[in-house]
C-alpha cells in the first residue's frame, strides 16, 4: 500500500472483490485511493461550474477528490493592481471543493504568463521586484492557509527553457534565480502545512528539461528551501507518451519530494467533429493507462490531476488547431475510452 490515506468513498476490500465493471462505477478518485493515491482530481473554472450537469459529475468526489482552479488564483486574477487583492472567484471554487470534501491544488503563485502589465511591464530592481512577488505570493498563499481542503501550490510554474535553463522571466532578468527559493519561502511562511510545488511541462520523461528541474530542485534542498513536491503537467500527445515517465518520476521521488501529474490531457488529430480517429481513440486510451499507471508504480507519486474532465471545456483546440479530444469526457459528459484507459492504470 503506498499511503495510509483516507478513502473518501470506498474501502480497499469493497474495491478489490468489485468486478472490473463494478469498479468502474466507482469511481476515479475511488480507484485512485484504493490504489494508493491521495486524490484523483481535475482542473476546473469559474464559467464551468456555473454548467449544472458538468458541476454535477465535478462534484462527485468519487470520480474526483481534489480540484485545481485553472485561471482564479493566477496574478492577473488575485492581484490586478499592485496591493489590490481579489479573491470571490478563486473563494467560489475553494468553497465548491469544501462543499464536496475534496482537496484543493493551488495554481499559481509565480508564472510568466497571465501576469498584470503593472508586473510584466513596470519599472523595477531586484530588491522591488521581489518585494512585490514575496507579498503577492504570501497574500495569496496565505488566503487560504489552514483550510481544511488546502493540500498543495504550484508556487513556480514554468521555470524552464526546454534545453533545461531558466526562462528568462521578468523576475529571472530582475531579481535572478533566487527568485524561485525566495518565493517558495515566502508560501511556507504563510502557510506552514501546504506542500508546496514546483511545476512544468515537458518534464515527465527524461531530458534536459527535466535535468535542468532535478539540478535545481537539489540544489533547493541542500539550501534547506522548502520544496516539498514536483508538479509533472503532462499535456502530452496521442503516441508520444514519454517511455522514461516511471523512472524519471522515481528519481524525484528519491529526492524525498512528492510527485504529482498536475495537468494530464493527451490531445489528438481530430476531424471538424471533434473526435479523433479510432487507432487515435484506442492509443489514448493505452497512453492513459501508461502514464497514470506510472505514477501508481511510484510511492513518492501522491496524485493525477486532469486539465479539465471533459472536451466541453479543454483549453487545447484553442490553442493546438486541429487537436482536442484530449480528455476522459467528450463534449456531451459521456466517459470515453480513455475513462476506461485511467481506471486500467489505476488498477494496475
Ligand atoms: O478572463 C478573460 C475574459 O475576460 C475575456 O473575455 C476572455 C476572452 O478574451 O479571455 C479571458 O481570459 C482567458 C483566461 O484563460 C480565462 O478564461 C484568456 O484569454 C485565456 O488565454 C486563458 O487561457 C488559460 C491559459 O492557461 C492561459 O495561458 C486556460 O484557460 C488555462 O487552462 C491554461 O492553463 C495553463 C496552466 O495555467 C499552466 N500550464 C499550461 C496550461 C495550459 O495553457
Amino acid at each position: 500500500m503506498k499511503h495510509s490515506v483516507p478513502l473518501l468513498v470506498a474501502t480497499a476490500a469493497s474495491l478489490a472483490a468489485a468486478s472490473p465493471a463494478t469498479r468502474q462505477t466507482t469511481g476515479l478518485n475511488a480507484i485512485a485511493q484504493a490504489a494508493g493515491l491521495t486524490y484523483f482530481g481535475s482542473a476546473t473554472d469559474n464559467h464551468e461550474i456555473t454548467d449544472a450537469d458538468y458541476l454535477a459529475i465535478l462534484s462527485d468526489s468519487s470520480e474526483f477528490g481534489q480540484i485545481t482552479p485553472g485561471n482564479s488564483m493566477k496574478w492577473d486574477a488575485t492581484e490586478p493592481t499592485q496591493g489590490t487583492f481579489t479573491f470571490d472567484n478563486a473563494d467560489a471554487i475553494v468553497e465548491l471543493a469544501q462543499a464536496n470534501g475534496q482537496l484543493l491544488r493551488g495554481h499559481t503563485c509565480v508564472w510568466y504568463s497571465q501576469l498584470p502589465s503593472w508586473v510584466s511591464s513596470g519599472t523595477w530592481d531586484a530588491d522591488s521586484l521581489n518585494e512585490a512577488m514575496t507579498t503577492h505570493c504570501s497574500t495569496v498563499v496565505g488566503h487560504y492557509a489552514g483550510q481544511i481542503c488546502a493540500y498543495s501550490w504550484d508556487v513556480v510554474n514554468e521555470a524552464f527553457n526546454e534545453d533545461g535553463t531558466f526562462r528568462e522571466n521578468v523576475f529571472y532578468t530582475t531579481i535572478g534565480e533566487d527568485y524561485i527559493a525566495n518565493a517558495f519561502t515566502a508560501a511556507r511562511a504563510a502557510d506552514p502545512d501546504a506542500k508546496l510545488y514546483i511545476n512544468d511541462y515537458n518534464v515527465e520523461g527524461t531530458g534536459a528539461k527535466a535535468d535542468g528541474l532535478y539540478t535545481l530542485v537539489s540544489s533547493l534542498l541542500s539550501a534547506g528551501v522548502p520544496v516539498d513536491g514536483i508538479g509533472m503537467q503532462a499535456h502530452l500527445i496521442v503516441g508520444s507518451v514519454p517511455t522514461t515517465i516511471q523512472e524519471n518520476i522515481e528519481r524525484f521521488a528519491a529526492l524525498g519530494l512528492e510527485v504529482a501529474l498536475t495537468e494530464l490531457d493527451i490531445r489528438m488529430p481530430v476531424s471538424d467533429s471533434d473526435v479523433g480517429s479510432d487507432a487515435d481513440v484506442a492509443q489514448q486510451q493505452a497512453d492513459y493507462e501508461t502514464v497514470v499507471g506510472a505514477c501508481v508504480a511510484v510511492d513518492g507519486c501522491v496524485g493525477v490531476t486532469i486539465w479539465d474532465y471533459t472536451d466541453r471545456y479543454s483549453w487545447v483546440p484553442s490553442v493546438f488547431s486541429g487537436y482536442g479530444a484530449a480528455l476522459p469526457w467528450d463534449d456531451d459528459l459521456q466517459k470515453k475510452q480513455a475513462y476506461d484507459g485511467i481506471v486500467s492504470g489505476l488498477s494496475a
